[in-house]
Formats: C-alpha cells, structure tokens, sequence
C-alpha cells in the first residue's frame, strides 16, 4: 500500500509525526516477503510506503524547520514551495503542485490533518484525482463561517473517504451534517500521542534558557521567572492581529493589566508581530519590561512554557487541547471553538473569552486563583496513530 501524507503549517508536524512512527512500527513488524523469494532482489520493499509533502505554507526555519526537527520528522520527499499568499493563492498553487504530485506517485491513500489551507487543497486534489482520502482530526466544527480555518473544515470533511475523529461530539457533528457511519471512526486526539511521547524531554528544560535562546529583545533573565509566577500568551487569528482596534485594545491589556499582575512570556507569531508594527503598537510592548517578547518557539519549549505556566491565553486551538491534558486554566481568545471538549463545561482547562476586554479581564482574575487539574477526554491516550492506521489498512468501501 501507498500511502501519501501531506503537511503545510507549524500545527500540522505534531499530528502527521506520531502517524509516520506508527507506519514505521508497522513495517518493521510486517516484514515483506515475496513468495516465491525472488533470487535477484536485494531489499523488499515495506508493507506500507510513505510519501510525505510540505505544501511549503509555513517555510520560516522556526515555524517549520526546527518541528521537523524537534519531532524527529524525516526531510519531506517532496516540497511544493508554496509560501505566503492570500488563501485563493496558497490554496490554488498548492492544488496545481499538488496533481502533478499525485499523477507521478498514485497513491492509494492521501493522508491530511488539521483544518489549514494544504488540508482543503490536498484533499480536492486527491478526490479530483479519484484518490482515497483520509482525515485526521475530522468532524471539529466552530459552526463561524468567517474563519478561513471551518471551510477548511467543512470541504475536507465532506470529500474524504475515512473521517477519523478526536472526540464523540465531532461524530455528533457528522451525523448532524448526514454523514454515514460507516465514514466515520473514533480514534482520539492525535496532538496527544504527541504531547505524551515528548512531556519528558520538554519537562526538564529550564525557563531560563528557553528565553535567553528566543527572546526578540536583549532580556536579562529574572528569577523571578519560576513555575506557576508567569503567564502565557499566543496569538495569530485574523480575526484578533488584523484589526487596528480589537489588537490594540487587547496589547493595552497586556501591557496595562496582566504584565503588571505576572510576568508575561508571548512568543510571537510573524502575522501578529507584523502588526504589531504596522499598528504602532511595537513601543508600547517592548517598553514593558515584564512582557517578553519571543520568537515563534520549537515543540519541546512550547509544551515546557504550558507545563509551567499559571494561565494562558491565546487563540489557539492546539493549545486549548494541551492545556486539557496539562490542566494549564486556558483563557481562549475566541467567541467560539471547533474543541468544546476543552471547555469547562464538558471538563476542560478553557474558557471562551472573545476579545471583549472586561470579559476577559473577569475571567483572568477567576484563572489566577485556579489550581492546575489535568483531564484525559477518552482516548487521549497517546495510541491514536495506530488506531489511525489500523483504520486505513481495514478500510472498506462502504
Ligand atoms: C495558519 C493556519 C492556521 C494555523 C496557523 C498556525 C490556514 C488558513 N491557517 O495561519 O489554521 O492555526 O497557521 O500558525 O491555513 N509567515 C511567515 N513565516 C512563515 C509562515 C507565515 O512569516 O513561516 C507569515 C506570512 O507571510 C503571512 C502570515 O505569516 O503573512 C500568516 O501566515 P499564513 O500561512 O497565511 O497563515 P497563519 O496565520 O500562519
């Protein structure tokens, strides 16, 4: 069997590595061999091949490059070089790139994962091409049409073959949508089996150091830095970076409020730095001694920073899923979320926010005083590559 999978930004690489592992793993308890052995063959080729491709949307060494690094990813195969663009550019780049990909190496499987514009491309491509198509992390629905992130969602879910989903409110959400069961199988959390095959390494990694190695500006480090006395931040949505006001308002919070309350740690994503500048918000931020400013960070610094933290907030919603399990209280800066099982309400570590100061700020005094409580949604386990693969090698036409 061929199979090819496909990567295009940073929060792609956690959920494809502990997938190409576990084909490795099949392999190597698999071994091919040919009947009748064949005299002149040197070395058989697996069970299962592989083929992995960037589209090249995220291209940045620390977005992409130190992931593949960190994750033990091999080099992908084939890099299509996309780059930034606007969505019907990366979008339509990727699909041109992409046909000629799958014309060349007839897989039997396209793989995609997440929700971002390689997922969407990929997944029209393989389906124009008469390709199998399997979604990871299937069936998450915010149910706001204004984020490029759901339609991203709603297209894959609706082409692909195998929809294999996190949680059983994603399968409500198919069914809801009319989708048959035969289409849709119950896997767990994917991002999970990352988190837990590298919780180790990054849990003695020092904070110090983590910053000293990222930050943007010269920054002494302070002692006062230390596990459950600092915040955290993330934030790159469209709908918070790229509007003059509702990111202004929420950097005078920061600035303001939380830096004044707890150190705050915020490794930057490039959309929002940008903005940053172009909004005149730059002096303000790197005036605030207590507001550290890093660059985007790798994997283990990333999980290392949530283990550590007293709260975060951000407007990602593999962080929501990280704090879960972490049990980090998680302020999401989001009026809505394709993840409710990370809110409170289903049992948690988040809470939805938007970005409507005086709610935010209410609900950063509640987090302050909360202590961390680590939940497991069921089969969040760490073994979701397997079952994944288990899926597609037992696929049958329904
Ligand atoms: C994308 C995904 C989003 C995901 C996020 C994680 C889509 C629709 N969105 O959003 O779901 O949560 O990645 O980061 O696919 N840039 C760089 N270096 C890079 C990559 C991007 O400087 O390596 C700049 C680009 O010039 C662009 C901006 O960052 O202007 C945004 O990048 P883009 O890929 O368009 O979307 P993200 O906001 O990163």
């Amino acid at each position: 069997m061929k199979i090819l999978s496909v990567v295009g930004a940073r929060p792609n690489f956690m959920k494809i590595a502990p997938f190409i592992r576990a084909i490795n793993t099949y392999n190597e308890s698999h071994p091919f061999t040919p009947s009748p052995p064949h005299p002149f063959s040197l070395s058989p080729p697996p069970p299962i091949s592989h083929i992995l491709v960037h589209t090249g949307q995220h291209y940045d060494d620390r977005m992409s490059k130190a992931f593949f690094e960190a994750l033990d990813l091999p080099d992908a195969d084939i890099d299509l070089g996309i780059g930034s663009g606007t969505h019907a550019e990366q979008i339509g780049n990727t699909m041109i790139a992409f046909e000629k990909v799958l014309k060349a190496e007839k897989p039997d499987w396209v793989v995609v994962v997440g929700d971002v514009n390689a997922t969407l491309a990929c997944s029209v491509t393989a389906k124009k091409e008469n390709i199998r198509c399997c979604h990871i992390e299937a069936g998450l629905r915010s149910g706001d049409m204004s984020m490029p992130e759901e339609i991203n969602r709603l297209v894959t879910d609706r082409l692909s073959d195998l929809l294999l989903v996190p949680d059983r409110l994603s399968i409500e959400n198919l069914k809801a949508e009319g989708v048959p069961d035969i289409r849709i199988k119950f896997v767990g959390n994917i991002m999970i089996d990352t988190l837990e095959d590298n919780r180790n390494k990054a849990s003695v990694l020092q904070l110090s150091d983590i910053i000293k190695g990222n930050a943007v500006l010269d920054y002494q480090f302070h002692p006062y830095i230390r596990d459950e006395h600092y915040a955290l931040m993330t934030m790159h949505r469209p709908s918070n970076v790229d509007n003059k006001s509702v990111f202004s308002s929420l950097v005078h919070f920061l600035t303001r409020e939380v830096s004044h309350d707890l150190p705050l740690l915020w490794p930057i994503h490039p959309r929002a730095m940008k903005n940053l500048e172009q909004f005149g918000l730059w002096q303000e931020v790197i005036e605030q001694k207590n507001l550290i400013l890093l660059h985007p960070v790798g994997y283990h610094e990333m999980l290392r920073l949530n283990i550590g933290a007293k709260l975060i907030l951000t407007d990602s919603g593999g962080l929501q899923e990280e704090c879960t399990v972490l049990g980090t209280p998680c302020l999401t800066l989001r009026w809505n979320t394709e993840r409710p099982i990370t809110l409170r309400e289903h049992g948690g570590a988040s809470v939805l926010v938007g970005n409507n100061i005086g709610r935010i700020r209410s609900e950063y005094n509640l987090a302050r005083n909360l202590s961390r409580t680590p939940v497991r949604p069921e089969l969040w386990d760490g073994h979701t590559a397997e079952r994944c693969l288990q899926e597609i090698l037992e696929y049958k036409e329904g």
